[in-house]
């Protein structure tokens, strides 16, 4: 990778095509595509986008080579405090045995057994692997605690490395309530709230059979609006459920996996401010049926995609993977998987300042060894990503 440098100003010229995910710049389409670009990085931000013939002069000058430069992907989902690995559930599995939910308890136990020091190594090797790749903003959940302490501990270590934090302890019911599920829920939104929330952004349920169901969801989820966190949702992962419905009902920022839709569930998306964030990685790596993206787009619903980077059912932090499996499997062309992970990641996060590049947000860019942002599909498996901007920092790997 290369490993530039950054200062106070810097111009990156010599862009062959440029992604900037604003449709009032350069082709007018929604990835705002600039041919022969430039843009200038001032500090942690995006000074201007523009062509290389207008680029204003400046000291330091990065050239692209002819290459392109996307935003930094936004992967606004993922579970990345853990410990251990699932290697024997997935060999299972590749010889035929089914993904369940149930496969999450062995998670949590190896979780429960980690030092902090080990869950917090973890999750920087992850997010370094992740960055190498250009995801340059990561939510990342708690979910493999499921007590008040192991959970409050995963959201504390989370919070050191992303602004984007939720609590899940609604994950599944915790082993220790299995006889007693709605106790476990008391917890949820009791004492496990009220400890956890001073950590995180967001609150998430997987509302699924086998998990939690749509009155225990909307129960959880109320409880979290109401000490401040936004929710966001597992829904209709694995089956068809009220997931998705609840998602609308409760203003949710996203709908995450929508696999098992029904068109009422996909009408109430389109009408709603809800993302549906789609998470190729988990029917890759579980060999279920692929969500249909087609569907959902032609809908006029707004599409994330996101890796679901976690040890059970979808162990890939590459969005460009995501992006490859999204248009191959998917029904998205090339241009909507690359908008859906970058300016759709940000929107299933309700952030502005990612996702796009244009003057004022944040200077997060990833440089292709390719022509063009289409590349990230025709050539899957390659890696693509050379060069990676956070905040106007180039990063070396
Ligand atoms: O998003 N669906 C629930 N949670 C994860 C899987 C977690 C696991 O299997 O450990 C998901 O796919
Ligand atoms: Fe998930």
């Amino acid at each position: 990778m290369s490993s530039p440098t950054s200062s106070p100003t810097t111009v990156i010229t010599n862009i062959a095509t440029l992604v900037t995910n604003d449709p009032s710049l350069g082709d007018g389409s929604p990835l705002g595509l600039i041919q022969d670009a430039a843009v200038v990085i001032d500090g942690d931000r995006i000074a201007w986008t523009g062509e290389s013939s207008k680029a204003p002069a400046t000291d330091n000058r990065v050239d692209a080579g002819g290459r392109a430069v996307i935003p930094g992907f936004v992967d606004s989902h993922s579970h990345l405090v853990f410990a251990g690995d699932r290697t024997q559930e997935f060999n299972a599995r590749m010889s035929g045995r089914p993904y369940s939910a149930g496969g999450i308890r062995t998670t949590v136990a190896a979780t429960r057994a980690a030092s902090d020091e080990e869950l917090e190594r973890n999750l920087t090797r992850y997010l370094a692997e992740a960055l190498r790749q250009g995801t340059t903003t990561f939510e990342t959940k708690s979910g493999y605690g499921l007590t008040v302490e192991d959970e409050s501990r995963a959201l504390r270590i989370a919070s050191r490395h992303t602004d984007e934090v939720t609590y899940m302890g609604a994950h599944i019911v915790s082993p220790d309530y299995a006889d007693d599920p709605a106790a476990y829920v008391a917890l949820v939104t009791g004492d496990m709230l009220n400890t956890c929330a001073p950590y995180a952004r967001w609150i998430d349920v997987f509302c699924e059979k086998g998990a939690f169901d749509g009155d225990q969801a909307r129960a959880i989820l109320t409880a979290g609006k109401a000490a401040g966190l936004h929710p966001r949702i597992h829904a209709n992962q694995l089956s068809y459920g009220p997931g998705v419905q609840l998602a609308v009902e409760l203003d949710a920022a996203s709908a995450d996996h929508c696999t098992h839709l029904t068109d009422a569930d996909v009408d109430a998306l389109a009408n709603s401010r809800t993302v549906a964030t789609l998470l190729p990685g988990a029917e890759f790596s579980t060999r279920a049926e692929w969500p249909n993206a087609r569907r959902l787009l032609d809908a006029g619903v707004t599409v994330a995609l996101s890796t679901d980077c976690n040890p059970g059912s979808s162990f890939t932090s590459s969005v460009p993977f995501c992006i490859a499996l999204a248009v191959r499997d998917m029904g998205m062309t090339p241009d909507e998987a690359v908008w859906s992970a970058t300016a759709g990641g940000a929107r299933a996060l309700r952030r502005e300042d990612i996702g796009r590049l244009t003057p004022g947000a944040y200077a997060d860019l990833v440089l292709l060894d390719a022509p063009s942002h289409v590349h990230l599909a025709y050539r899957p498996g390659v890696p693509l990503v050379t060069g990676v901007w956070r905040r106007g920092r180039g990063l070396t790997s």
